[in-house]
């Protein structure tokens, strides 16, 4: 297993883009976050980057709250938690959709009167939310946001994935989302054609549109004339939408981007760790590690468990029932089999699918703050 911690270290290491992936509940967002803090304590200049909407992360690294603006976990904080300050720089940064949404529009939309009307769209309002795949499509603008930055470039970027269980379809957001505005049925809609003497979209045309009539009775014209206008108002972004889809892609298939999948060591959790190592390894982008968190520990080491007859002797030396020492053998027992057996099963995992697989041992208590930060940081590498 030391290999596989130091395996996971050198490809975070060579790493410029580390996608946290898992099934939901798992670790993902501690995780990464401990990540960060590792990959800050070798010197670089790392951010992590959050879709949890819990403020979890935001407490555990100590900060009042994390929006879509990056901030510094400060010098002071590690010094106030008692840990090394660390050599590289840590930052964090909560991905806000609907404001990323609107920085994608101000910054890319090519005309500033129709970028105006889309920003004050009652759908677009909220199309963040009412969108599928809209989260995952912003994730995808932002990591592009930042890994094209120029000025105070970043050595590494850990991306935390949504609490869904369908967190690769994020790998597909682009074009799903791409799809979803610009479609058949919507250039059909908007297609120009020639209505009582003037050239108009055929969903504008309220008046003389059968579909508007039809759907009008239902939504209100009002309603369809609205949606029409957001349709209208993205023509015109779509060539960037694509452009920017197909360079995060060539990002994602990048040599020093890795994955990582994080689950449990527990029967079902690991098969969704096998398809999602899977899913990504039929797409061809690369996985670093198979991180299985939460690993029961063993309470004997390396060694076997105590013979019940020891235990007894221990504790009826000091007054003790034998009860409470048949209670303690087999809990210790247990223990010590439950982690043998998740030992095993990660090791047979990792000969499977030819992977490094690290155990992270379950913490005695949540991680909410820098100091569990660093102890989860220790689970994953050890004492490397
Ligand atoms: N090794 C560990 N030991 C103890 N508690 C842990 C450990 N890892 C994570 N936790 C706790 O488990 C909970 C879930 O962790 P986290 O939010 O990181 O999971 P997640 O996979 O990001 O969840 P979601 O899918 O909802 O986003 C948190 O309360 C966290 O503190
Ligand atoms: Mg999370």
């Amino acid at each position: 297993m030391a290999e596989d911690r130091q395996a996971l270290d050198r490809a975070i290491a060579a790493a410029r883009v580390v996608m946290c992936v898992g099934p939901g509940g798992v670790g993902k967002t501690s995780t990464s976050a401990a990540l960060a803090l590792h990959a800050a304590a070798t010197g670089r200049r790392v951010i992590v980057l959050t879709i949890d909407p819990a403020r979890r992360l935001a407490n555990a690294l100590g900060l009042p709250e994390i929006g879509n603006e990056e901030r510094v976990i400060s010098k002071l904080a590690f010094e106030a938690a008692g840990l090394p300050v660390p050599k590289g720089r840590l930052t964090a940064m909560m991905l806000d959709i609907k404001r990323t949404w609107d920085e994608t529009v101000l910054r890319h939309h090519p005309d500033p009167e129709r970028r105006e009307q889309l920003l004050n769209n009652r759908f677009y309002q909220t199309l963040s939310t009412a969108l599928a795949g809209s989260q995952e499509y912003m994730a995808m603008e932002k990591l592009h946001e930042l890994s094209a930055r120029r000025h105070d470039p970043l050595d590494l970027i850990i991306l935390d994935t949504p609490p869904s269980t369908n967190a690769l379809d994020f790998l597909e957001a682009p074009s799903k989302m791409i799809d979803a505005l610009d479609n058949d049925a919507t250039r059909w809609l908007l297609e120009p054609y020639t209505a009582r003497g003037r050239v108009t979209a055929r969903l504008f045309d309220a008046g003389s549109s059968l579909v508007i009539r039809t759907l009008g009775r239902f939504t209100g014209v009002e309603v369809l004339q609205e949606l029409a206008e957001l349709l209208s108002c993205f023509q015109g972004m779509f060539e960037g939408f694509r452009q920017r889809a197909r360079s995060v892609r060539t990002t994602l298939a990048d040599e020093r981007t890795i994955f990582l999948v994080i689950s449990a060591p527990r029967p079902g959790p690991l098969a969704e760790a096998r398809a999602f190592r899977d899913r990504l390894a039929a797409d061809h982008f690369r996985v670093g590690a198979l991180i299985l968190n939460r690993a029961h520990v063993d309470p004997f080491g390396a060694s076997p468990p105590v013979s019940i007859d020891r235990i007894r002797e221990v504790i009826s030396a000091k007054g003790g029932e034998t009860s409470l020492a048949d209670r303690l053998s087999s809990a210790a027992d247990l223990a010590h089999r439950l982690a043998k057996a998740e030992a095993s099963a990660a090791a047979a995992l990792g000969r499977e699918v030819h992977l490094p697989v690290v155990l992270v041992p379950e913490l005695d208590r949540d991680v909410h703050d820098l100091k569990g930060l660093e102890d989860l940081r220790r689970g994953l590498f050890g004492s490397l």
